[in-house]
């Protein structure tokens, strides 16, 4: 759990850093990081391993029982691509509309962000760059978690 509250430290730290970095152009994605992620076949892989992890979490995968695993792949693949700078377009709902009758707190979101980072693990992503997606999820909190 220090690891990951670590982590996490970093990814909202990175934040800062994505911002600085993208200082010229406010929404241009970190450079590299749909390579890094191992471009569309590499994110899809992602996606796949990460909702199959959502799905067997004993806290939070309960919330995940009547979704579709296929679709939210799909979406969570479109919406990583995107992000990382990828040629994709995102067709998923809105973040605040999607979660906002799910009562989510702090705890379950800082559960889903630990489940992504051990599927980037798994895939062999380099932990800086695990830190430059997470960084760029970071900010979403502020639509997904609606319990404080
Ligand atoms: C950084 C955090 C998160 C991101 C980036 C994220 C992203 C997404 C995306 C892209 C979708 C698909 C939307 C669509 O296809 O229209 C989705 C759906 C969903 N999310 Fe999240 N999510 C996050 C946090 C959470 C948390 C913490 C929970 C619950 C513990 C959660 C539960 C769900 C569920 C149950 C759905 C399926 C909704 C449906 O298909 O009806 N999400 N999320």
């Amino acid at each position: 759990m220090k690891i990951f509250s670590l982590c996490f430290a970093l990814a909202l730290a990175g934040t800062q850093l994505a911002h600085a970095q993208t200082a010229a152009a406010p929404d241009a994605p970190p450079p590299g990081l749909y390579a890094a992620l191992g471009e569309k076949a590499g994110i899809d892989r992602l996606a796949d391993d990460f909702v199959e992890r959502l799905l067997r979490h004993p806290r939070i995968g309960p919330q995940f029982k009547e979704v579709k695993p296929a679709a939210l792949k799909e979406s969570l693949a479109e919406q990583f691509c995107v992000l990382s700078g990828g040629p994709c377009t995102y067709q998923g709902a809105d973040m605040l509309d999607v979660h906002a009758d799910m009562d989510i707190n702090k705890g379950d979101f800082n559960a889903l962000v630990e489940v992504l980072q051990r599927a980037m693990d798994a895939q062999g992503i380099a932990f800086s760059q695990q830190n430059r997606l997470l960084a760029l999820l970071a900010p979403m909190h502020r639509d997904i978690i609606t319990v404080r």
